[in-house]
Formats: structure tokens, C-alpha cells, sequence
């Protein structure tokens, strides 16, 4: 089976959020779950060739070389060609990288340094999903079976797949992954002109949104399935609350619209081998646990008491995430004789506030504005306690990561964060069940109730601590059963 994944980010070659460990992860997840079935899976990914990507090949000391397939898009503004190259010596299946240095080669993936969004965006995914569709086969030695597109990025290719190619490739599925439906890529609609949509395409049934281009919108009425990243997203999105003006449709035209919880890659995410740790740990031995949090007290220039837990928020600091919560717990860490720390970066208000709050209460919170792969590591292991106070989340890949760290997430319960973490209340936890905290109201008083609850149990019962800790590190946050649920997807769609 030949599957075509198309992302606009992936690891490790470039990473904003979850969607690129999702999308590093998966290909290979999907051999995998192929091989256990005595099936032959071949995936690839097909990237753009950012100023990143080529990058971090270099440090890796592999190459990008030049396959000789040139894609053509009949764009509006003039045909645009570019080339596919492919990282050569990649672990795992291979990766495609779309060079078009006039629309990749820049220093961030979609806006500038002032946050402001490319001005280019639409022609720049216009071209990843056109260009794949024109190399793929070449790249993969026949048809694809799947074309399997991630976020309002890759919604174009489902559009383009079922009316510029539907001769060529009407065999293959067509899935589209929703990963946040806050993003929906919306463009002026004469902008269609530009980049040969179909003019059917322009309908209130499929791409069209009040007058705009809604491409996510396009792209779910194209797809033979739409999937979206937890269960409980899956049905929240088709609620006005959480629907960001999509639920109707959703609700009315999404064929196949399913929950498929991420995994997270356990090798690559490993506190017995991650060679960004000081100290190493596992469930046999967690020494170096507290190792790693001594580390990191100092790292930030705190000190914690034995029985005061070390929080850890690591986030994009968006509107999403609930972070103007955390900034009004922070006068509240005193009393609950907590120290917190915090990496993230995004919004400028809200780093500026992180900043200010630092300087004021400087003695239980430390902050690091900014982007840092290895410090995230360091504080997953580090801290006890991981906060995740998302208004919504589709899925939530720190929570996992906390887990499998051995720290315990307290979260507001909502999509992939209720679907992950199981509270079952005080006396289950203290006999040894569940793996975090959640609170049902994103407000301060929320986030304190469960936030005190899992501070009383860190300080006064340690046992049951350690059993809670255990109990998520021993979690199956693999890509195992989900790799799974995307093929039989897959083959259930596959058109003979
Ligand atoms: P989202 O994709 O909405 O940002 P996820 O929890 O799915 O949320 O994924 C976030 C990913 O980005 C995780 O891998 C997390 O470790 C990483 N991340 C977020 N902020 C930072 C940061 N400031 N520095 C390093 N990694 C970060
Ligand atoms: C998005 C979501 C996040 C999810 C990630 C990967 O960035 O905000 O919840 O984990 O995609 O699917």
C-alpha cells in the first residue's frame, strides 16, 4: 500500500507543535503496524523545503539530493516549478522536501519575526499540495493508494485530488487529519483564481465560507474520511462551543468522522536514554529523577524543599492553552508552597506578563521566553507535576511526555487531555489508580482545586505518589494502536 502524507512540519526537520512530532512519527509507526500484519506499507512524507530543514540535515551530515522530478502548478499569477528533494540517509521512510526558495526559504515556517502571518500562506500550501500530487508518483513508483493530508495546510491536496487528478488517481483514498480546528486557513475568496481551484470547489457545500476561501472547509468536503486527533475532540468540534463556525458543517457534511488519539515515538522520547538529561532513570530505579530535578532547580535558580513539588508548563503561548491561568496562580504558589517553571513563547502579551511575574515573585517562578527542544526535556524530567490548563486540546502530546517521564499531569478536562488522563477521584488515586488530575472548569479555581489535591497527595503520601507516577510511565502511549487504526482506515477506503 502506497501512502502519501503530506505536513507542513514534521520532525526533526521542522517543528512549531505537536502536528511534526505527529507527522516525524507516523510513517514509520505505520510500517510497523503493516509488518505485524504481513502487510507491505510504503509510506512517504512530503515536506516544503524550509531554510530549517535543510538546516538540521546539515547537522545530521546527510544530504538533500535532487531527485529529478519537477513539479509544475498552473498558478494563477504564472506557473511555479519546483523540485523534489529527498533528504538521502533519513532513518525511516523516505522524505521528500519541496524546494521553492522564493516560498520555503525563510527563517520561520508561517508568519515573521512580528508573529504576522506570511502573505503568501495560500500559495505556499498551494504548492506543497499541488506538487505532491504531480511527484508522487514518479517519487513512490506508482499510484498512491492514500493521499493522507494534515491540517488546513494539506487540505488543498483533497481538493486537487478529487478534481484536477480524479482521472489519475481515483482509486486512492483521500483523509484529511484536523490536528486544530482554530486554524482553517481562510483567504480572501478571488484568491481561488490564483491557484486553479475548481470552480465547483467554490461552494457553500465545500470551500466557500461567507464570500471567503475556507480551505480546511474544502478540504473535510473532499475527504473520504476526516479524522481529528482524540475521541473527545472528534465530538466537541461538532459542538457550536468548540466548532470555531464549523460544527454545522461538520455535524452535516464530514463522511468518516473519527477520533485517532496520537502516540508519541517512546524511543526518541526514552528518561533511560534521552541524551538531553543530566541523569538517567527508569521505573527500576527513579534516582535520577530527583537528580534531574535538582538540575533543574538550579538550572532556573530556584530552591524547593523536599516536600514542595517542582510544576512545569512547556507551551506555545496561545490563546488555546489557558496560559492567563497559570499567570493568576502564580501569587497562589506560596501558599501551596509550590515552585514553578515555565518555557514558552508566542504571544507577546503574555510574555511580557510571564516576564513581569518572574521579576515579582521571582523566589517561586522562573521563565525562559523561547523555543528550546533539549530544556523542554530537562523540565518533563525535572519537574513532578506538568500543568496543562488548555481551554481545548485536540490531542496533547506534553501530557504524554510528562507521563512517560514519570511527571503528573494536572489538566482541564477536555479532548485528547480527559481521553489521556484518568482521574478517578482521591481515594482510587491514593489506592494506586489512575495517572493525573483534572478539574471540568477552565477558571483559577479549577486549576487550584486539583492543583492542591495533587499537592497534598505529593507531600503526604508518598507512596501513593510513587504509584501514580508509575502507573503513567507504564501507560502505552505508543503509535502502536493507533498506526493500526489509520490502516484499517486506510483499507476500508481504498476504492478497487
Ligand atoms: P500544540 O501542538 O498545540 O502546541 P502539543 O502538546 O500537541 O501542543 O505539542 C506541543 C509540542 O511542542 C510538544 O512536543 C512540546 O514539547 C513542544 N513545545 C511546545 N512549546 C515548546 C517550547 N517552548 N520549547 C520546546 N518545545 C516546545
Ligand atoms: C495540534 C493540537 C494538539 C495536538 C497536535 C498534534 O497542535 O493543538 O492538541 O496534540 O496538534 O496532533
Amino acid at each position: 500500500m502506497k501512502i502519501v502524507q503530506i505536513a507542513s512540519e514534521a520532525v526533526p526537520w521542522c517543528k512549531t507543535g505537536g502536528l511534526a512530532d505527529v507527522a516525524g512519527a507516523l510513517p514509520q509507526a505505520l510500517v510497523d503496524a503493516g509488518a505485524a500484519q504481513g502487510l507491505r506499507v510504503e509510506p512517504a512524507l512530503f515536506i516544503p523545503l524550509y531554510r530549517s530543514v535543510r538546516e538540521q540535515a546539515q547537522k545530521r551530515g546527510l544530504e538533500l539530493v535532487d531527485t529529478g522530478v519537477v513539479a509544475t502548478a498552473p498558478f494563477g499569477l504564472g506557473p511555479e516549478r519546483a523540485r523534489w528533494m529527498k533528504i538521502e540517509g533519513a532513518e525511516g521512510p523516505p522524505v521528500y522536501a519541496l524546494d521553492a526558495p522564493w516560498r520555503y526559504d525563510r527563517a520561520r515556517l508561517y508568519d515573521d519575526e512580528h508573529q504576522r502571518p506570511y502573505d503568501d500562506n495560500l500559495h505556499r500550501y498551494a504548492l506543497l499540495c499541488r506538487a505532491t500530487l504531480e511527484g508522487a508518483p514518479a517519487l513512490l513508483g506508482g499510484l498512491p493508494d492514500v493521499v493522507h493530508a494534515h491540517d488546513w495546510q494539506g487540505a488543498l491536496a483533497m481538493m486537487y485530488l478529487r478534481t484536477r487528478y480524479v482521472r489519475q488517481m481515483h482509486r486512492a483514498a483521500a483523509v484529511l487529519t484536523i490536528h486544530n480546528l482554530a486554524y482553517q486557513g481562510v483567504f480572501p475568496g478571488e484568491l481561488r483564481h490564483t491557484v486553479d481551484l475548481d470552480p465547483a470547489a467554490f461552494h457553500m457545500d465545500r470551500a466557500e465560507f461567507y464570500g471567503h476561501l475556507n480551505l480546511l472547509k474544502g478540504g473535510v468536503s473532499y475527504a473520504d474520511s476526516t479524522t481529528t486527533v482524540s475521541r473527545s475532540y472528534a465530538d466537541e468540534i461538532r459542538t457550536a462551543q468548540f466548532g470555531c463556525g464549523l460544527d454545522g458543517f461538520l455535524r452535516a457534511r464530514a463522511r468518516w468522522l473519527l477520533g485517532v488519539v496520537n502516540g508519541i515515538d517512546t524511543r526518541a522520547w526514552d528518561p533511560k536514554t534521552d541524551p538531553a538529561l543530566p541523569h538517567h532513570y527508569d521505573q527500576e530505579d527513579m534516582s535520577g529523577k530527583l537528580a534531574c530535578r535538582e538540575a533543574l532547580l538550579k538550572e532556573f535558580g530556584l530552591r524547593a524543599s523536599i516536600g514542595q513539588p517542582v510544576l512545569g508548563v512547556i507551551s506555545r503561548f496561545a490563546g488555546q492553552k489557558g496560559l492567563d491561568l497559570v499567570a493568576e496562580l502564580v501569587p497562589h504558589l506560596h501558599r501551596l508552597g509550590a515552585k514553578l517553571v515555565v518555557l514558552g513563547s508566542g504571544d507577546a502579551g503574555l510574555e511580557d506578563r510571564f516576564r513581569y511575574l518572574a521579576r515579582t515573585f521571582s523566589r517561586n517562578l522562573a521563565v525562559k521566553i523561547g523555543y528550546d527542544g533539549p530544556l523542554s526535556r530537562r523540565i518533563y524530567a525535572g519537574a513532578d507535576i506538568l500543568l496543562m490548563p488548555s481551554r481545548f486540546e485536540p490531542c496533547g502530546l506534553n501530557q504524554l511526555y510528562a507521563m512517560r517521564y514519570g511527571t503528573v499531569p494536572v489538566v482541564h478536562a477536555v479532548g485528547g487531555l480527559r481521553d489521556t488522563v484518568v482521574d478517578p477521584g482521591d481515594a482510587a488515586l491514593m489506592r494506586g489508580e489512575g495517572t493525573g488530575f483534572r478539574f471540568e472548569h477552565p477558571t483559577l479555581q479549577g486549576l487550584v482545586w486539583a492543583l492542591d489535591r495533587a499537592v497534598r497527595m505529593y507531600r503526604h503520601a508518598p507512596p501513593a505518589w510513587g504509584r501514580l507516577r508509575d502507573n503513567g510511565m507504564r501507560r502505552d502511549s505508543s503509535w502502536t494502536q493507533s498506526a493500526r487504526t489509520y490502516l484499517e482506515l486506510y483499507q476500508a477506503l481504498r476504492r478497487r
